[in-house]
Order: C-alpha cells, then sequence, then structure tokens
C-alpha cells in the first residue's frame, strides 16, 4: 500500500480520523507526499473527509497552510516598500480591487500582487482589467518588481507555480464534497497569500446570498481562522467583513464594472462601492501603523485629488493598455443590446439577489462554466434601482447589456426570479458588518 517513506498513511488518515492533531512533518508527510505523486488520490480523499468531519485545531491549520505555501516558488517582495495584497473571498459585482489598489498605491504602500480570473458566479480582477485592450497579466518577475518599485502597482495573473499543492488538493475536494470546510478553505486562501509575499494582507470576507460565506457568524468564523494563520507567520492581516447579499455598486460584468471603477476613482463613485474602498484602505494603513480617523481623511482624498486615478493610469499603461480609456470610459467595448425588467407592481425594492445577478452574467455570456473558457467583457446587469428604493408599477429596476439576444431569456428569469418587492420600506442594510484583526 502506497504510504510515504516516514510516515504510515493509513495511520495518518485514522488519526485524522479519530479526531486527534497532527505535527507539522505529518502533514508534510501527506500534502508533499501527495504533489510528489507519491500518495494517491485515494489516501488523500480519506484524508480530507476526516479533516471535514473533525476539523483542525489552529495550529495544525497555521501548519497546513504553510507547507501548502512552501509547495512551490513564492514571490519574494522583501526589497519593495510597505507591501500589501488584498483578497475578497469572492462576489458579485465586486470591482474593489480596482480601485482599492491605486488607492493603497497613491497612499505610498506598494501592490505588487497575483489576481484570479472569474468561476461560475463570481467575477475576477484579470477579466475585469482585460476590457482595456492589450492589457496582460503575464510579466516577467523582473518587470513585475520593476514596475511595483515605480509605480506602487503590478497586477499579474496566479502562477501555477504559487502554492502548488493548493492547487492540487482544491480539484480534489471540488469532486469530493470537501470544499466547504473551514480550516480547508482557510488554509487555501492563506496559502496562496503567505506565497505572495506581502507583509499585509487585507481581507474582505463576504456574507450573504451572493457569497461562500452564507451567515455573519461562518463569515467570523473564517475571518478569524485566516487572520490566525497569518499571525502566526509573522503577517499582519485584517478582515472586514462585509454584505454580500446584494451585488455592490450598480454594475455587474467585466466592462461596466471597469466604468464603475474609474467613476469611483473619480470621486463619483456610488455610496457603497466607496464606503468599502475607503474601509479596505483604511485596514491596510492601520496594518502600518497609522491612526485610523488619519487614515480614513487620506483614503477619501486619493478618490478625489485624481491621485488613486493618475496611479490606475500609469499602472494601465505600464500592462500595455490604451490609457485613452481611463479618461474616456464610454470607449470601453458595451454590448449593444439592452432589455429591462420592470416593477409589477408599486412598492419598495426589497431585494436583488446577488446570485441571481452572478448567474444572470454568467448566461449573458460574462462569465465562465470552467477554467479556460473565453468570456464576452460588454456584456452585463445594471441595477438601476436598489434595495430600499421606493418603486411606482412599470419602472426600470434592472436592465440588461446584451448581444444579439445570447442568453437574454435566462437572465431574465433569473433576474426576474431574484428581484422581491414590498410594500413598506425594508430596514437599510449595513454594508460593512465586522473586522477582525
Ligand atoms: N477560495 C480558495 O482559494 N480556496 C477555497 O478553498 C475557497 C475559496
Amino acid at each position: 500500500m502506497p504510504s510515504s517513506p516516514a510516515f504510515n498513511v493509513p495511520d495518518l488518515i485514522r488519526k485524522k480520523r479519530d479526531g486527534e492533531e497532527h505535527s507539522r512533518a505529518e502533514l508534510e508527510a501527506l500534502v508533499l507526499g501527495y504533489t510528489r505523486g507519491e500518495v494517491p488520490d485515494y489516501q488523500i480523499s480519506a484524508w480530507l473527509m476526516a479533516v471535514y468531519l473533525k476539523g483542525m485545531t489552529p495550529q495544525e491549520t497555521a501548519d497546513l497552510t504553510a507547507v501548502m505555501a512552501a509547495s512551490g516558488d513564492g514571490l519574494d517582495l522583501e526589497g519593495l516598500p510597505r507591501t500589501v495584497d488584498k483578497h475578497s473571498t469572492g462576489g458579485v459585482g465586486d470591482k474593489t480591487s480596482l480601485i482599492l489598489t491605486p488607492m493603497l498605491a497613491a497612499l505610498g504602500l506598494t501592490v505588487a500582487k497575483m489576481s484570479g480570473r472569474g468561476l461560475a458566479h463570481t467575477g475576477g480582477t484579470i477579466d475585469k482589467l482585460e476590457s482595456f485592450p492589450g492589457w496582460t497579466s503575464e510579466l516577467s518577475e523582473e518587470r513585475f518588481l520593476a514596475q511595483a518599485r515605480d509605480i506602487g502597482l503590478a497586477l499579474v495573473g496566479q502562477s501555477k507555480d504559487l502554492a502548488p499543492a493548493d492547487g492540487q488538493l482544491y480539484a480534489l475536494r471540488d469532486v469530493t464534497a470537501t470544499v466547504d470546510c473551514l480550516p480547508l478553505i482557510a488554509s487555501s486562501i492563506m496559502s496562496k497569500k503567505l506565497a505572495s509575499g506581502a507583509h499585509t494582507v487585507v481581507l474582505d470576507v463576504k456574507v450573504g446570498a451572493g457569497a461562500f460565506m452564507k451567515t455573519l457568524d461562518d463569515g467570523r468564523g473564517l475571518a478569524r481562522a485566516m487572520v490566525d494563520i497569518g499571525t502566526r507567520a509573522g503577517r499582519q492581516v485584517r478582515a472586514v467583513l462585509t454584505d454580500m447579499d446584494t451585488p455592490l455598486g450598480h454594475l455587474a460584468g467585466n466592462s461596466l464594472e471597469v466604468q464603475e471603477a474609474l467613476a469611483t476613482l473619480r470621486g463619483e463613485g456610488p455610496e457603497d462601492l466607496t464606503e468599502l474602498c475607503v474601509a479596505l484602505a483604511v485596514e491596510a494603513l492601520a496594518a502600518y501603523g497609522e491612526d485610523e480617523t488619519q487614515a480614513e481623511a487620506r483614503a477619501h482624498v486619493t478618490l478625489h485629488d485624481g491621485s488613486a486615478l493618475a496611479k490606475f493610469r500609469a499602472f494601465v499603461a505600464a500592462q500595455g493598455g490604451d490609457p485613452a480609456l481611463v479618461d474616456d470610459p464610454a470607449l470601453l467595448d458595451v454590448a449593444p443590446g439592452r432589455a429591462e425588467i420592470t416593477a409589477p407592481r408599486a412598492g419598495f425594492v426589497e431585494r436583488i439577489d446577488a446570485l441571481s445577478v452572478g448567474r444572470a452574467v454568467l448566461a449573458l455570456g460574462g462569465g465562465r462554466e470552467r477554467k479556460g473558457e473565453a468570456i464576452d467583457h460588454g456584456v452585463g446587469v445594471e441595477l438601476v434601482r436598489k434595495p430600499g428604493e421606493a418603486v411606482a408599477v412599470g419602472d426600470v429596476v434592472l436592465r440588461l447589456y446584451h448581444r444579439d439576444g445570447r442568453g437574454l431569456d435566462t437572465a431574465q428569469r433569473l433576474l426576474a426570479d431574484g428581484l422581491s418587492l414590498a410594500d413598506t420600506a425594508p430596514a437599510p442594510e449595513q454594508l460593512i458588518l465586522d473586522r477582525v484583526f
């Protein structure tokens, strides 16, 4: 029976099955043995299910993360000043990174970051940035580091060599019903953050219908686990828990989100999106010891004095995009087809389900079901009205941007199902639910 040289794998599976704690050496034997092809899928599958059922202690979770982080080539950002990374657990209409990262650069921090592509109903920063024709997420390490030093902002796609053990384990979790397990999610996310090298990591943990974590308690647990992993690894990690029942801002879909991000960088963004970007910037500055009140004021200034927009323009140009589109967002490709969802009766918008909006964008062609699929950057959904707003019968609540009717029927059905109206105004939704650090 295959087993790692120093450990007997069935013994390790039994240990976790019986709820015992692994040592770091045992986790190395399992995880690195697996990535080297010495321990087979069926043994790791059994072990993952034991972890799912019995959990892991904070020390085990931190050790598992460190083992996965060290399984490939990480980024060495030691030569860069005040490095910061940001991660969102995934939402709909979440264009925060497009705004926050140039804000941080304008605030004197360095963002040298790997970002992902969208999958299923959630979007990805790289896809959004590819709305700029010519913009590339592929830079040599030398160019990436030089750009981060010069502009304070460089962003590349996630390398296959970054925490490869996580990629392999995630694929196995996906087919063994072991994805939604707190220590496995926390270690998966944090292994990539530790390997990405930044000193400070700001986490946006989404909670609600459109998010991985459906309740605030689950979100807090995930945030606490990730902050704990980071602290044990000697990093500064701060988490903000934010509502993802409703999409952020008014627009979902790649080019549309870029347009909204550019408006926000000009100080003309929607309130919720602006509030979140400022809150995350405050966490980053606070991690470097800055007073929070002063940090908040400085973060707001970057959105009104053109400094964050200037960083974004320089960043787009440095990675091959046309900076003219930054100043004239109407030039971005937006699909020409329009359709609308109107209020069937008078009342108040009670709910616009984030998951339905994400799935509608996917149906229109703006997202991918499987890795590697091409997407249409121009399609999307506009939330003309947001929860809490009054509507008269026939008022437009949602607008669809489609290409030749592709996926339109499905998208319209999803959006109509995800919309609910009420007779009285619903209680205002809070965007920032908690902080953990
Ligand atoms: N995102 C990750 O990177 N890993 C998980 O396990 C879940 C979400």
